[in-house]
């Protein structure tokens, strides 16, 4: 159970930019305490959005690949304010790039900040959760943790990873009073695809014309750039949607954040597997052209 007159503290990473910025906006005007957790490089950010340390505010850095900051933000957490209450995993990264293209460094890379990272701040929140009887996980998912996409088989892969383990933990925590939420955006209107990576082989085969997979890459980029720049969602409509899921007194396993994620989750539902994947093939941007040699 909640201890009545305690204030819940949220940790937030991933909060220099996009949701993770919009979402620490909310948070300011809300009943919390807050670590508010930004790569050091990013810190300054909070400033530039009028965001300063208070009482019950702390702006910490936090690189969740690194486990020494990891534990060291913890620790803070524990000491001064007697642990998380609410965790809220944000930080995310995108590689793109087709499967051919990866290499085992890159794979590690984006499973450390998607998946390993945000699994190992859960393992370290759940002890005094689990003690309080009382704690909210939220993982920002995707759409891309429901479906894959062609090029985007490591980010995929990455929120697979983090809905499966995810789902598992909404089973084994719920004992102890702890809830656990997976919130789903879709294309948002933002900047964030301008932040995409492309690995040691894709970058360069991206923009080399007698790459294979070069129309593979164009469609793609395009495909999702143009979605983006069209997409109704805002990253502040999807803040405020987490701080919804947040504040649900039973909020659910998964939560589809933007109409798209609705309409891909419901189709991912509704249509058998084989056509699903064939209607979605057909849909591909261009893909009559992928695939013809120009040798
Ligand atoms: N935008 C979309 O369309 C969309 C759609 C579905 C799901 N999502 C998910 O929503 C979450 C937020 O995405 P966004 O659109 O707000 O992306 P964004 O604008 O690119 O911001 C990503 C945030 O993650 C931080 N970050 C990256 N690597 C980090 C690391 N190693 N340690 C700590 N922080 C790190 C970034 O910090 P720096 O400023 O230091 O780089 C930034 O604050 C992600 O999990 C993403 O997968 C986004």
């Amino acid at each position: 159970m909640a201890e009545t007159n305690r204030k819940p503290v949220v940790l937030l990473t991933g909060a220099s930019a996009g949701i993770g910025l919009a979402l620490a906006k909310l948070l300011v005007r809300e009943p919390y305490r807050l670590m508010l957790t930004a790569r050091s490089t990013s810190l300054h950010r909070f400033a530039e959005a009028g965001i300063h340390e208070s009482e019950c505010l702390r702006l910490c850095p936090l690189d969740v690949t690194s486990e020494a900051d990891r534990l060291r933000v913890i620790e803070e957490a524990n000491r001064v304010w007697d642990g998380v209450d609410i965790l809220i995993n944000n930080a995310g990264i995108a590689y793109r790039a087709v499967c051919e293209h990866v290499t085992d460094p890159d794979r590690l890379e984006q499973l450390n900040v998607n998946y390993r990272g945000p699994m190992d701040l859960i393992r370290l929140v759940l002890p005094r959760m689990r003690a309080r009887r009382f704690g909210r996980i939220l993982n920002i998912s995707s759409v891309g943790g429901m479906m894959a996409m062609p090029t985007m088989a490591l980010y995929s892969a990455s929120k697979f990873a983090l809905e499966g383990a995810t789902e598992a933990l909404w089973y084994e925590v719920r004992p102890f009073g702890i809830h656990v939420t997976l919130v789903q955006p879709g294309f948002i209107r933002s900047e964030s695809f301008r932040n995409t990576r492309y690995t040691q082989l894709s970058g360069p085969a991206s923009t080399h014309v007698e790459n294979p997979y070069e129309a593979h890459y164009r469609h793609m980029s395009g495909f999702i750039a143009r979605f983006m720049e069209r997409a109704k969602s805002t990253p502040e409509d999807v803040a405020h949607h987490i701080l919804r899921m947040m504040q649900l007194s039973r909020p659910p396993l998964r939560s589809a954040a933007t109409f798209d994620a609705h309409l891909f989750a419901w189709l991912r539902r509704l249509l058998p597997r084989r056509l699903y994947h064939e209607v979605l093939y057909r849909s591909l941007p261009g893909v009559r052209e992928w695939g013809r040699s120009r040798d």
